[in-house]
């Protein structure tokens, strides 16, 4: 019914991207508080709580919780699991540990997706290093989200960010970013590998969650029977940064960030960051 034509992926009124951007800054300002609570010895369900107060007191509605039956506000991801950590009272953060926290909300009927991973006092350089290279990956993917560009533009350069990092890392494929507006997840698939000029093309109105997960081994997964829980199968750490993005006449908008603009890149590609 909202679904205007674009190859099956709803196009969005200006209008209706500024309704978005309000229920992405709910998502920012959720996780900047996150980000700024979590230490050692707190617990994931600690976290769980402060999201919880953070989007209902913007006057927003947490969009995970329920979803299928999902029991938190939001995901919380330790080390070796991947995505969809369900918070927990027993879980205590510890120093050295890396966490992935993924919130999103829906406002005025508007969503907003978002994520981030961070480490937890101190931790090693591997690790931090692969926080780094997800999240240079996830900026190179949202370069890419702008009118005539192909989706499969997006995909390449995230997975040519994390090959140029020269980390190898594994890129995982079992899940993937996703069209986002009237709903949490629509078409398309935005996956983070693939060939550039291919599937659909973008053009402005789209709006994409494009999230980059990224391991320090292998790419299989496994789901924990908890039915959520997605772990690495050789329980090598993993990485995962989120960002709703709003495909505009001028380029990405990136609706969950504070600033909305996309940061100065040099090319993964090349040798020299003068550009
Ligand atoms: N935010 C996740 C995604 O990026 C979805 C989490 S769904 C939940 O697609 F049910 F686990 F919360
Ligand atoms: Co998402």
């Amino acid at each position: 019914m909202r679904l205007r034509r674009g190859a099956g992926i709803e196009i969005k009124t200006p209008e209706e991207f500024a309704r978005m951007r309000e229920a992405g800054l709910v998502v920012c300002r959720t996780l900047k508080a996150l980000a700024d609570a979590v230490r050692p010895g707190i617990t994931t369900a600690e976290l769980d709580a402060i999201a919880a107060r953070e989007i209902e007191g913007a006057g927003a509605v947490p969009s995970f919780l329920g979803y299928f039956g999902y029991p938190a506000t939001i995901c919380t991801s330790v080390n070796e699991q991947i995505v969809h950590g369900i918070p927990d009272p027993e879980q205590r953060l510890r120093s050295g540990d890396i966490i992935s926290i993924d919130c999103g909300a829906v406002l005025d009927g508007w969503h907003g997706d978002a994520a981030l991973s961070v480490g937890i006092g101190e931790v090693s350089a591997e690790d931090q290093a692969l926080l780094d290279a997800c999240a240079a990956a996830l900026w190179h993917g949202i370069a890419q989200a702008r009118p005539g560009n192909h989706l499969g533009d997006i995909s390449h350069a995230v997975e040519r960010s994390v090959i140029a990092s020269g980390g190898r890392y594994g890129i995982v494929r079992e899940y993937t970013g996703h069209g986002i507006g009237s709903a949490m997840h629509m078409e398309p698939t935005v996956p983070n590998f693939g060939a550039p000029g291919r599937g659909p093309r973008l053009r402005a109105g789209m709006a994409l969650a494009i999230e980059p997960m990224i391991t320090l081994g292998g790419e299989q997964t496994v789901e924990l029977a908890d039915g959520w829980t997605v772990v690495t199968a050789d329980a090598s750490r993993a990485a995962h940064f989120e960002h709703t993005v709003a495909i505009t006449p001028d380029g990405p908008w990136v609706l969950t960030a504070e600033d909305g603009a996309v940061l100065p890149l040099s090319d993964p590609g090349s040798d020299s960051d003068a550009e």
